[in-house]
C-alpha cells in the first residue's frame, strides 16, 4: 500500500510543479490544466475554469455539447434502428506504447497495426488514435460519465478519428463529425479483464511511474477489452479535454469491465 500511495503523490506533484513555478502568463499552454483543485493555494484551472483562463478554451465553459455528462437512463428513447458497433482489427494483435501523460495512462497503438470501428451511430470508419483510462482516488469518482447521478471506480475511453474525412487526429478533433470515443465504465472485481490486466499489471504500471515515462507493449488484442454485449447508449458531445471541441460521438457500452482494487490504486 506504501508504494500505491507514492505514486499517487508523484504524479499530483508533477501536475503542481509544472504550473506552479512559473509566472501565469507562461502557463496558458496547452498543458495547464488539471481535473482537480488537487492543492489549495495552488491555482491549476479545474474543468469549469478552462473556460476562463484561456479563451481558446470558451467552449469549455459556454459549450451546449460539453461531454462529460450525467445519464439519466430514464430520458433515453430506445432507436430500434441503430446497428450494433463493428470492431474491425483484421483479426490482428496490435501492439502500443503506454504513457503517463501527468493526468492520465495512456496507451498509443503503433502505426503498423491499424484497429477500425464503424457502425452503430457511425456513419464513417474511425480509426483507434488512444486509449486513455480515468480512475479516482475514491471507488465512485473515478469516471468522467456518470450514470443516473452515479459514478464508478473508472472509465475506458477509446479515442478514435475519422479516417474517411481526415487525414490524421489533429485534424479532425477540430472538424465535423472527427472523433468517436467508445467509453466502458470500469468495475472493482476480484479478478481483471485481460486486456486492461495487460496495462495494469505491476510489471507494466512501474515501468511509468513518472510523467513522460512510456513503455512498448506488444500481443494486444483490443477486442478482449470490450464487454461481451451489443448495447450501448450514443450521444453528441466534446472531448474533455481543453480546447473541448463538440466534435465527438460518444458510444457508452451498456456493460462494464473489471479490474482488481491493487490496480486502480496504483493507476491513479
Ligand atoms: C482501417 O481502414 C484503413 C483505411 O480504410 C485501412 O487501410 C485499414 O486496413 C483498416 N484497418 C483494418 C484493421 O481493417
Ligand atoms: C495532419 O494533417 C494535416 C492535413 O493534411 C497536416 O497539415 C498536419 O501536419 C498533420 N498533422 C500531424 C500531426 O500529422
Amino acid at each position: 500500500m506504501h508504494v500505491v500511495w507514492d505514486i499517487t503523490v508523484i504524479l499530483q506533484t508533477y501536475i503542481i510543479c509544472t504550473s506552479s513555478a512559473q509566472p501565469i502568463s507562461s502557463k496558458l499552454d496547452e498543458g495547464w490544466w488539471a481535473y482537480k483543485d488537487v492543492v489549495q493555494e495552488s491555482f491549476v484551472p479545474v474543468p469549469s475554469f478552462w473556460g476562463l483562463v484561456n479563451s481558446a478554451w470558451n467552449l469549455c465553459t459556454i459549450g451546449k455539447r460539453q461531454s462529460p455528462i450525467n445519464i439519466e437512463t430514464s430520458h433515453m428513447i430506445f432507436d430500434p434502428y441503430l446497428t450494433p458497433l463493428r470492431l474491425n482489427t483484421a483479426g490482428r494483435k496490435m501492439g502500443g506504447t503506454m504513457y503517463n501523460t501527468g493526468k492520465h495512462v495512456s496507451l498509443r497503438p503503433d502505426k503498423a497495426h491499424l484497429v477500425n470501428i464503424s457502425g452503430g451511430p457511425l456513419g464513417y470508419s474511425y480509426r483507434l488514435e488512444e486509449i486513455r483510462l480515468h480512475f479516482g482516488s475514491e471507488d465512485a469518482q473515478g469516471s468522467e460519465h456518470v450514470l443516473n447521478g452515479q459514478g464508478f471506480p473508472g472509465e475506458v475511453q477509446l479515442i478514435h478519428y475519422n479516417q474517411d474525412l481526415y487525414a490524421n487526429y489533429s485534424e479532425a478533433v477540430k472538424s465535423p463529425h472527427g472523433i468517436a470515443v467508445v467509453s466502458i465504465f470500469i468495475k472493482l472485481s476480484e479478478n481483471s479483464n485481460t486486456f486492461l490486466n495487460r496495462m495494469l499489471n505491476r510489471d507494466t504500471i512501474t515501468r511509468i511511474n513518472y510523467k513522460h515515462d512510456a513503455f512498448l507493449l506488444m500481443g494486444l488484442n483490443i477486442a478482449d477489452l470490450y464487454p461481451d454485449t451489443t448495447r450501448y447508449i450514443t450521444y453528441e458531445g466534446s472531448i474533455t479535454i481543453p480546447p473541448c471541441y463538440e466534435t465527438s460521438t460518444w458510444i457508452l457500452i451498456n456493460k462494464p469491465v473489471y479490474v482488481t482494487q491493487m490496480q486502480v490504486c496504483v493507476s491513479v
